[in-house]
């Protein structure tokens, strides 16, 4: 398994916007299972980057008197400044208006067009002129624009379009043939029955804008933004100028990003993949919305998050945790900061951080801060110890299927199991009465909370690794592998462990 390559994406970002927690959500996702299969092994390759073309940005850059180009330049580091304060670990970071990835664009289109899978047509649709937007008649409110709420006009454009209806039939076996294309398992019907349901030709250029990458053979045109922007996870490790890399990344073994744009991944990317003869990725994963106490989140009711901020109030581990653990991933969840103070209160500060407080404590205090091999082992001390290994694999299961909620369950059901078992064998009790169980007892405990820490690392990688140096152990989690620290060990090299400040502090409300 050593050095297998693992490719994982997030979407690339709308550059017009600033980053928020639905931001934040999808390249944390994409981090956790980065980290995790770093630790097991895996040579990982995580792209993430920013979507720079297209009209909005376009008129966002008109607006402030600007060239679009400058626009992105200004604003792409709002998100790579975002990355390094969530712990991001990307390999590398596209942008869509490097040389890099345009020439990737043209040779897709260009390759699509000479199999004939793109042809020059007339678009038609409604047009909001104000806008500036094509609304089609499903967007429409009562007939008017759903953005500014005008009465939009029939317009007509030329068009160069995709025969995605040539495709039905090889993604609708590429579905039958891979049931775990799309994950969560739900979402996997819902690509079905849109691809049941009829594919329209799609059109993939514009002449009402000029921001994008022109068509190669008709200047006038620029390419659709979804060509565009879907391109990236090729361009992005190298396909055209460095084939070794492409050759060991390619297929995408995972592709994330949030339910409302699955169909662009499920659906049109693998087509225009297939259409120039490139392999489909082997996964995409959709997860769900994030709501703010009740509401949508919009900039016209003003409860956009920015991420920082939540960090700064909370810290990054303990956002990245409470956005995992609150929700079921692939659902929807409602973001509100008394549900992040009760998780912190709750799991980190009562279950977790505590039970690594009394352990360190018990071990300085009843072993002179060294864990030692146990001369003694009685039914429970077995239990803890199947219990852990037991959950270690229920754990890896769930991670393997981004079931992040239940992977974070296991882990929780290890440190439930602790807590449980330091009140009922009472080591303080065992010391009074000089048993030797509690070499044991102690031993336990530290090997299982040494194995929760690993798991949890790919959520908090900073507390976790604390936790290990709580626990005298002086490597750092993401140099060790998960395979090796899964059985329990009696340690040599372990420094003395003594009392440690709260790991994490209760938040008073
Ligand atoms: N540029 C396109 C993606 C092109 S990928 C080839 C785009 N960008 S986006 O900036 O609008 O959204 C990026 C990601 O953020 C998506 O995965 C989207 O689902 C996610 N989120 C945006 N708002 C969100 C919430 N409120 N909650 C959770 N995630 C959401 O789409």
């Amino acid at each position: 398994m050593m050095n297998r390559p693992y490719y994982i994406t997030t979407p690339i970002y709308y550059i017009n916007d600033v980053p928020h927690i639905g931001h934040a959500y999808t390249t944390i996702a994409a981090d956790i299972m980065a980290r995790y299969k770093r630790i097991c092994g895996y040579d990982v390759f995580f792209l993430t980057g920013t979507d720079e073309h297209g009209q909005k940005v376009e008129k966002a850059a008109e607006l402030q008197g600007i060239h679009p180009q400058e626009l992105a330049d200004r604003m792409v580091n709002r998100f790579t400044d975002l990355w390094k304060a969530l712990n991001i670990t990307n390999n590398d970071h596209i942008r869509t208006t490097e040389e890099r990835h345009k020439k990737v664009v043209r040779y897709m289109f260009e390759k699509a067009f000479e199999k004939g899978d793109i042809f020059l047509g007339e678009y038609e649709d409604w047009y909001c002129v104000p806008c500036e937007t094509y609304v089609t008649e499903l967007q429409l409110k009562d007939g008017k624009c759903p953005d500014c709420g005008r009465v939009p006009e029939r317009l007509k454009e030329e068009s160069y379009f995709f025969r995605l209806s040539n495709y039905t039939d090889r993604l609708l076996r590429l579905l039958e043939t891979h049931k775990d294309f799309v994950l969560p398992e739900g979402r996997y019907n819902e690509v079905l029955s849109f691809i049941k349901g009829g594919l329209r030709d799609l059109s993939v250029s514009r002449t009402s804008f000029k921001w994008g990458i022109p068509v190669p053979m008709k200047a006038e045109h620029v390419i659709y933004v979804w060509f565009d922007a879907l391109t990236n996870y090729i361009s992005g490790i190298g396909f055209l100028d460095d084939p070794e890399l492409f050759g060991k990344y390619w297929p995408c073994d995972a592709h994330l990003m949030g339910k409302d744009i699955l169909r662009f991944h499920a659906v049109y990317w693998p087509s225009f993949l297939m259409s120039c003869g490139i392999e489909p990725p082997k996964k995409v994963v959709a997860h769900g919305w994030w709501t703010i106490e009740g509401q949508k989140m919009s900039k016209s009711l003003g409860n956009v998050i920015d991420p920082l901020d939540i960090i700064k109030e909370y810290g990054v581990d303990e956002f990245r945790f409470f956005l995992f653990r609150e929700v079921p991933f692939g659902l929807d969840g409602d973001f509100s900061k008394s549900a992040v103070v009760h998780r912190i209160n709750g799991d980190l500060a009562n279950d977790f951080g505590n039970l690594a407080s009394r352990t360190v404590t018990m071990i300085g205090k009843f072993l002179k801060g060294r864990i030692e091999a146990p001369e003694k082992k009685g039914a429970m001390d077995e239990f803890v110890e199947e219990q852990t290994q037991r959950l270690i694999g229920e754990y890896q299961a769930e991670m393997d299927l981004f079931a992040y909620h239940k992977a974070l369950a296991a882990a929780f059901e290890i440190i439930s199991i602790l807590n449980k078992y330091i009140d009922t064998e009472a080591p303080w009790k065992l010391a009074k009465e000089g048993d030797v169980r509690i070499k044991t007892v102690l031993y336990n405990i530290w090997n299982s909370l040494r194995i929760t820490a690993v798991m949890l690392y790919p959520f908090m990688p900073e507390k976790s690794n604390l936790i290990w140096k709580a626990l005298g152990i002086g490597r750092r989690i993401e140099n060790t592998f998960f395979d090796d620290e899964k059985a329990f060990y009696c340690p040599s090299d372990i420094a003395i462990i003594d009392k440690i400040a709260p790991i994490f502090p209760r938040i008073e409300t």
